[in-house]
C-alpha cells in the first residue's frame, strides 16, 4: 500500500540556464502537502556516441539548445503517467520513462527530461522521508566521503581544443579528510595560476573551472602540475597525485589519433606507450579514456600494461551502461566507471551500471559534465552510493564549487562518523 503522502500529485518542468549560458531543463516532483524534489539536467560537451540524447530544439535559437520540446514532453508525456504513483518506487517510476521513450537511446522524450525527472523524484522520495539526500541514500549504512579528482588545467573541447589532452587534475591522495583535500586543492589551484600569470600564458578559464592553458605541448601541463603541487608545499604523488582525462575520442580519426599540439599523428599502440611513458615519469593514478571508444584492442593493451599500477576510467567507453561496464570487465578494458546519470538517461539504468562495476571489482567515480547547473544531485550520490570518487571539473565557478561546498557540509554532518575514502579506491602501486 502506498501511503498517500507518497503518491505523485504533479510533475512540472521548466527551461533555466545552465553554466555554458545554455538552456537546459529543471523538472519538480510535487507530493501532497507541499513536499516537492527539484533536479536539473547537466549537458556534455565531449560525449560518448552511445550515450542517451538530449532533446533540443534545434533551429537558430540559443544555437539549437532550447529545450522547449523536452519541457513540453515533461508536461504532456511524463507528468500524466507519473500521478498518482508511489514516489519512493524509482524503478517503478524510471520504468515508466524508459517505456514512454522506448528508443534505445532516450531521443524521444529526451534524455535531458528523464533524468531531470528521475532525479526529481528522487529528491522528492528523500524530503518526504525528511532526510537529506545522501542520508535517504545510504539507509542505514556507513557513509564514505569520496576523495575528489579536481580539474587544473582545461583543454580538448572545453577550451577551444588548445591542448589535446581534456583533463589535468590532482587527487588529494594523501589527505585525511575531504575538507583537508579541498585546503590542499586551492593551494595547487592558486599556485598553478600564479605561475602562468607570471609567464604571461594565463588565459582565463575552460568550462570546467581550469586554467586554459597556453601550452607548447601536452606534456607542459604535466610538469606544471608536478612544479603547482611543489609550490603548494605537497609530496607529488604521496600526498597530491595526477590524474587525466584524455578523451581521446575526441582526436580519434580514421584510427589514428591527432595530437594536434605536438604535431603528432600516432596510432594506437604509440599513444598507449606515450601515456604509459608518462606514468613511469610522472605521479598519475589515474587516466580516462586513454583510446577512443570504438578502439577496444587499444584500451585492453593499454589496461594489460597499466592497470595494476593506474585507474584506467571508462567514460565516453562505457557511458554509464551496465552492458557495456560487464563486457569491459570481461575484456578488461578498463578498471573504473565514471558514472554520469545523464548518460543513462535514468537513475535506475545509472545504478545498474554502478552495480555491474562494483560486482566486477571495477572502481566508481562519479562525476559531473562540463555543462552544470547548482544541482548539487551527484555530490549526494557520490556519499550515498559510497562511490569513493567524485570528479566535478575544477575549483573555480560556483556550478562546480557548489557540489564541493555540499560534500563539505555531508562531512561536518557526519561528524566523527565521516570516513574519508582517501587513496583506497585507487588499484595500489607495485611494491618497489
Ligand atoms: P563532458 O566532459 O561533460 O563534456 O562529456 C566531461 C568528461 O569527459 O569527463
Ligand atoms: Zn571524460
Amino acid at each position: 500500500m502506498t501511503e498517500a503522502a507518497h503518491r505523485i500529485a504533479r510533475v512540472s518542468a521548466r527551461r533555466v540556464w545552465d553554466s555554458r549560458g545554455r538552456p537546459t531543463l529543471e523538472a519538480e516532483v510535487h507530493l501532497p502537502g507541499g513536499v516537492t524534489g527539484r533536479a536539473t539536467a547537466p549537458a556534455g560537451a565531449s560525449t560518448g556516441r552511445a550515450e542517451a540524447r538530449d532533446l533540443r530544439d534545434g533551429g537558430a535559437a540559443f544555437g539549437g539548445y532550447d529545450v522547449t520540446r523536452a519541457v513540453r514532453q515533461v508536461r504532456d508525456t511524463i507528468a500524466p503517467a507519473l500521478r498518482g504513483l508511489d514516489v519512493c518506487d524509482q524503478e517503478g517510476l524510471d520504468r515508466i520513462l524508459i517505456d514512454l521513450d522506448g528508443t534505445p537511446d532516450k531521443h524521444r522524450l529526451g534524455g535531458n527530461a528523464c533524468i531531470a525527472v528521475s532525479m526529481a523524484a528522487l529528491h522528492a522520495a528523500a524530503a518526504a522521508a525528511r532526510l537529506p539526500l545522501w542520508r535517504y541514500l545510504l539507509g542505514g549504512e556507513p557513509a564514505s566521503l569520496p576523495l575528489p579528482e579536481i580539474q587544473i588545467f582545461g583543454g580538448g573541447a572545453h577550451a577551444g581544443r588548445r591542448v589535446d589532452v581534456q583533463d589535468f587534475m590532482v587527487m588529494a591522495v594523501g589527505a585525511g579528510s575531504f575538507a583537508e583535500a579541498l585546503d590542499w586543492t586551492a593551494e595547487v589551484y592558486r599556485a598553478a595560476g600564479a605561475r602562468l600569470a607570471d609567464a604571461g600564458r594565463l588565459q582565463g578559464v575552460a568550462d570546467e573551472g581550469g586554467y586554459w592553458p597556453a601550452f607548447d605541448t601536452n606534456e607542459e601541463g604535466l610538469d606544471r602540475l608536478v612544479r603547482a603541487i611543489e609550490d603548494s608545499g605537497r609530496i607529488p604523488g604521496d600526498e597530491m597525485a595526477i590524474s587525466l582525462d584524455v578523451a581521446a575520442s575526441e582526436f580519434y580519426r580514421h584510427g589514428r589519433y591527432h595530437l594536434g599540439l605536438d604535431r603528432r599523428v600516432v596510432d594506437s599502440d604509440a599513444l598507449g606507450d606515450l601515456l604509459a611513458g608518462w606514468i613511469d615519469r610522472y605521479p598519475i593514478v589515474s587516466v580516462e579514456d586513454p583510446l577512443a571508444e570504438d578502439d577496444a584492442t587499444g584500451m585492453r593493451r593499454f589496461t594489460a600494461a597499466v592497470g595494476d599500477r593506474v585507474q584506467v576510467v571508462g567514460d565516453d567507453y562505457l557511458v554509464t551502461d551496465a552492458a557495456r561496464v560487464e563486457h569491459a570487465a570481461r575484456d578488461a578494458a578498463c578498471n573504473a566507471l565514471l558514472v554520469k546519470p545523464n548518460q543513462a538517461g535514468t537513475l535506475t539504468e545509472t545504478r545498474a551500471a554502478f552495480d555491474a562495476a562494483r560486482t566486477a571489482g571495477m572502481g566508481t567515480i562519479v562525476s559531473a559534465r562540463s555543462g552544470e547547473t547548482e544541482d548539487v544531485t551527484i555530490a549526494h550520490l557520490a556519499v550515498g552510493w559510497r562511490a569513493g570518487q567524485l570528479k566535478v571539473g575544477s575549483f573555480s565557478r560556483s556550478e562546480r564549487m557548489a557540489k564541493w561546498n555540499e560534500v563539505l557540509r555531508i562531512e561536518e554532518a557526519l561528524g566523527a562518523a565521516a570516513v574519508f575514502a582517501g587513496a583506497r579506491p585507487l588499484p595500489r602501486p607495485p611494491a618497489p
